[in-house]
C-alpha cells in the first residue's frame, strides 16, 4: 500500500488518515476543474500579501513564476491531479512546494480553502454566467431571425393543447424570444451578487495579518467585498439561485422542445427538422427523429435535480463552513455546462427546421379555430357575446355534424342561427382576416408581430 502524502492539516494528528477515508473525502476528481481560478486566485493573494510586506517582493516573485508554470502544467496534462491530495487546492500547494521549497508555505499566509474555495466558485460562476448570457443572446438572434421570416405565416396557436385561434408564426417565435429574453435579465441580476469577493475572510472570523481584502477584490475584477467574513465562507445561496436560474431556462428550452416534437410529428406535420439534427432508428428504417429536442428536455430533469441536490445541502448547516459543502461543485458545475450546452444546441437545430408552410396553409383555411371570428362578428353587430358565444357553438356543432368546413357554409344555414348574419361573414372567415383583425396591444396580428419585432430588434 503506498504511503499517503502529506496533507495541509496532517500535523495535528499521530496515526495517517485513514486510506479508505481519504479517498471517500478526495474531491480533486470534481474540483481540478477549477484550477485556473484557484491559481489566478492564488497570484491576486499573494501580490497583495507582497504589497502589504507579509511576504517579500522576491518570495512573491518566486511563487507567481511557480503558480504560472503549474497552470501550464495543469492545461498540458504534464501535471496530473492525484486524488490522493485531497483537493485542487492541495495539489497546487504541494506542487509548487516541490518546485520552490519552503517558500511555497507562504502563500496560505491569511488564507483558508475556506475563503479560497468560495473565491474560485465566484470566479467560476461569473464566468459561467457570462458564457450561458452569451448562448441566451445566440438562441434569441435565431428566434428573432425565425420570427421574421415567418411573420406572415399563419399556424395555430394553441390552449390546452387544442387547437385555439390562427395566429402569425412570428408571434409564436417572439414568445420564447421573450422567455429567454428574463432568462438572460435574470442571470444579469444575479451576476451583481456573484461578482462580490469572499477572499480575506480566512477560515470565517478574519486574519491577524494585515491583509488587504479590497485590494485583492480589486485585481480579481470582483465589483465589490464581502461585507461579513461568516458569510463569506458559509454561503451558497447565490449557487442556489444560479441552478435556479439555469434550471428556468431549462425549462423553456423544454417547452419548446415538446412544441418542435409534437410540430414535427407525422400527425401535427408543421415542422421539418433538418436531417442533420435528426436521428433514425436502429429497426424502423422510417423513423425521423427529433432526439435532441428530446435530450434536452431529458436533461432538464437533471438540472431540477441539481436545484433539489443543492438546497438539501445546505439545509440545516450550521455556520460556518462545513464539509457538506464541498458537494456544492458536482451540482454547480452540472447545471451550468448542461444548460449552456442545452441552449448552444437547441439554437442550432432550431436554425435548421421550417415549417411547413403549405400544409399549414390549407389545415388553417379549414379550421374550427376561426369559430372566436363569428362570435367577434356578431359582437360587432351588437349581439350580447354570451349569446354570441352559444350562437357560434350551435354554428360549431351543425358544421361538425354536417361535414362543412365554417368557410364553407352557406348564407341561408349561417341566417338559421341568426338573421344578423350576412355576405360579410367570409371576411373574418379567412385566417389572414382573423390574425389581422386583432387590434389590441401585443397581440397575433402582422402588423403587431411588426412592432415586436422591431422592439426585439432593440433588446438585442
Ligand atoms: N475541498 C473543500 C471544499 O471544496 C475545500 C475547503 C476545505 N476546508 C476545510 N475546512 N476542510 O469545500
Amino acid at each position: 500500500m503506498s504511503k499517503n502524502k502529506e496533507l495541509l492539516w496532517q500535523s495535528r494528528f499521530s496515526l495517517p488518515f485513514d486510506r479508505d477515508a481519504l479517498l471517500f473525502s478526495s474531491s480533486v476528481h470534481v474540483d481540478r476543474k477549477l484550477y485556473r481560478e484557484d491559481i489566478r486566485g492564488s497570484i491576486a493573494h499573494v501580490t497583495m500579501l507582497a504589497e502589504e510586506n507579509i511576504v517579500s517582493r522576491e518570495e512573491a516573485l518566486q511563487i507567481i513564476t511557480g503558480l504560472g508554470e503549474i497552470e501550464v502544467e495543469l492545461s498540458e496534462g504534464t501535471l496530473v491531479p492525484q486524488w490522493e491530495d485531497e483537493d485542487i487546492h492541495t495539489v497546487i500547494e504541494n506542487r509548487l512546494k516541490e518546485k520552490i521549497g519552503p517558500v511555497a508555505g507562504k502563500l496560505h499566509s491569511g488564507r483558508s480553502r475556506n475563503d479560497q474555495v468560495a473565491t474560485d466558485t465566484r470566479l467560476y460562476m461569473r464566468s459561467q454566467i457570462s458564457d450561458l448570457e452569451e448562448a441566451l443572446g445566440g438562441i434569441m438572434k435565431v428566434l428573432l431571425d425565425k420570427a421574421e421570416t415567418y411573420r406572415e405565416t399563419i399556424i395555430f396557436g394553441y390552449t390546452h393543447l387544442q387547437r385555439a385561434q390562427p395566429i402569425s408564426a412570428g408571434h409564436y417565435y417572439l414568445a420564447y424570444f421573450n422567455m429567454f429574453n428574463r432568462d438572460r435579465q435574470r442571470l444579469r441580476d444575479l451576476k451583481k451578487r456573484v461578482n462580490v469577493s469572499p477572499l480575506g475572510a480566512a477560515a470565517f472570523a478574519g486574519s491577524t495579518l494585515p491583509l488587504n481584502p479590497a485590494r485583492t477584490a480589486e485585481l480579481l475584477g470582483f465589483e465589490s467585498l464581502f461585507p461579513n467574513s461568516i458569510d463569506a465562507v458559509s454561503d451558497r445561496d447565490i449557487i442556489i439561485e444560479f441552478i435556479s436560474a439555469c434550471a428556468t431556462v431549462m425549462m423553456h428550452l423544454s417547452r419548446f422542445a415538446e412544441d418542435v416534437i409534437l410540430w414535427s410529428s407525422y400527425e401535427f406535420g408543421y415542422l421539418e427538422i433538418s436531417d442533420a439534427f435528426a436521428t433514425g432508428s436502429s429497426l424502423m428504417p422510417q423513423k425521423k427523429n427529433a432526439d435532441i429536442a428530446e435530450l434536452v428536455r431529458g436533461k432538464t430533469g437533471r438540472v431540477y435535480g441539481n436545484l433539489m441536490t443543492i438546497l438539501t445541502i445546505m439545509k440545516g448547516l450550521p455556520l460556518s463552513y462545513n464539509r457538506d459543502m464541498q458537494e456544492d461543485k458536482p451540482p454547480l458545475f452540472d447545471s451550468a455546462e448542461t444548460t449552456v450546452q442545452s441552449v448552444n444546441i437547441f439554437a442550432r437545430m432550431l436554425e435548421n427546421t421550417a415549417l411547413k408552410e403549405d400544409r399549414l396553409a390549407r389545415l388553417t383555411a379549414e379550421d374550427l379555430s376561426l369559430a372566436t371570428e363569428i362570435a367577434e362578428y356578431l359582437v360587432r353587430k351588437q349581439i350580447p357575446f354570451r349569446d354570441a358565444h352559444r350562437i357560434t357553438g350551435k354554428i360549431v356543432t351543425w358544421s361538425i355534424s354536417n361535414g362543412v368546413t365554417l368557410p364553407k357554409i352557406p348564407l341561408g344555414q349561417f341566417r338559421e342561427f341568426s338573421d344578423v348574419i350576412d355576405n360579410d361573414i367570409y371576411d373574418c372567415l379567412k385566417p389572414e382576416a382573423s390574425v389581422n383583425s386583432k387590434k389590441s396591444h401585443g397581440s397575433c396580428s402582422f402588423a403587431s408581430v411588426a412592432v415586436q419585432l422591431e422592439e426585439a430588434g432593440k433588446v438585442l
